[in-house]
């Protein structure tokens, strides 16, 4: 999703992150220091990020065996890992404001990838918007979040695979809508509506499969930590666009039917200009340090 233009930029980062270097200048050296110090988590998933997105753009989808990787990075990762802890000012409610702002912490982006945390304060809401082309892994950290995600019915845009490894696209409901409906509103899938405590597995949204667009509301304190490959760009025509989603026997329209039973498990999508309730500032990652390469 997008966030205001106040992120830090990555010099900053360095100036405020010394190398160890620089901080140990007047201390001793060890006699018996280690030579290789274990890499930290943080610099693992970097690493981890850097092959597995390397040969992917818009619409592609790591091997299977990729994801694999870097689910079992993702999974492994606590917020220590990242300098989080619940009690940091960034998950604190201190407005009666209907939607706290949230706080985006920025760890890494190239053209092939990005990496950054989401901090919600209880009751903080991610409103429903989409990850066009992308496949992206979300991480709750610590917290319980709510997740509702869907997947249009009728795909978009193609998708090419590295690896053919995605479940064949259900479509059971022609596409043609009529007048009935509003503008820029389609029909989606509920793929998820469930809630979520850490720790658990991450989950993955891929460009048209596993619930592209999703909400998020936080029901205590949370931290979610996301990759995508690749990030969202303007440039390239990679939007972040919201949606408000109605229930699916809100609008009637010609030819399009759903068994009644399954009516819960669909529902309108309208595009929508960003929330104006929402409120992402970005903020200065201060966990441990990530060794560009
Ligand atoms: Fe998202």
């Amino acid at each position: 999703m997008g966030v205001e233009r106040t992120l830090p930029n990555r010099k900053e980062n360095k100036a405020l992150h010394p190398s160890p270097e620089e901080t140990n200048s007047i201390s001793k050296p060890r006699k018996c220091r280690r030579r290789h110090r274990k890499m930290s988590p943080v610099q693992k998933l970097y690493e981890t990020c850097k092959v597995v997105f390397s040969l992917c753009g818009a619409g592609v989808v790591p091997s299977s065996e990729d994801i694999q990787k870097l689910c079992s990075v993702l999974d492994a990762m606590r917020p220590v890992n990242v300098g989080l802890t619940p009690e940091m000012p960034y998950f604190r409610l201190t407005t009666a404001r209907r939607s706290p702002p949230i706080t985006y912490l920025h760890l890494f982006e190239c053209d092939k990838f990005s990496m950054g945390i989401f901090c919600l304060p209880p009751s903080g809401v991610i409103p429903l918007h989409n990850h066009p082309g992308m496949t992206v892994f979300s991480k709750l950290l610590f917290g319980t979040m709510h997740i509702k995600s869907y997947d249009w019915v009728d795909a978009p845009e193609k998708t090419s695979t590295i690896e053919n490894q995605q479940p064949a696209t259900e479509n059971p409901i022609p596409s043609e809508v009529n007048a009935v409906l509003p503008p820029a509103t389609r029909l989606a899938k509920v793929k998820v509506d469930a809630d979520y405590t850490a720790p658990c597995n991450t989950s993955i949204l891929y460009p048209t499969d596993g619930g592209n667009l999703h909400c998020f509301t936080a029901l205590t304190a949370c931290a979610v930590l996301d990759v995508l490959g690749p990030p969202y760009s303007d440039p390239d025509g990679r939007h972040c666009q919201y949606y408000l989603d109605f229930p699916f026997s809100q609008f009637t329209v010609d030819g399009v039917s759903i068994p009644e039973e399954e009516k819960e498990g669909y529902a309108w999508l309208q595009e929508i200009e960003k929330p104006d309730e929402l409120a992402v500032v970005g903020e200065l990652y201060r966990g441990p340090k990530i060794q560009e390469k």
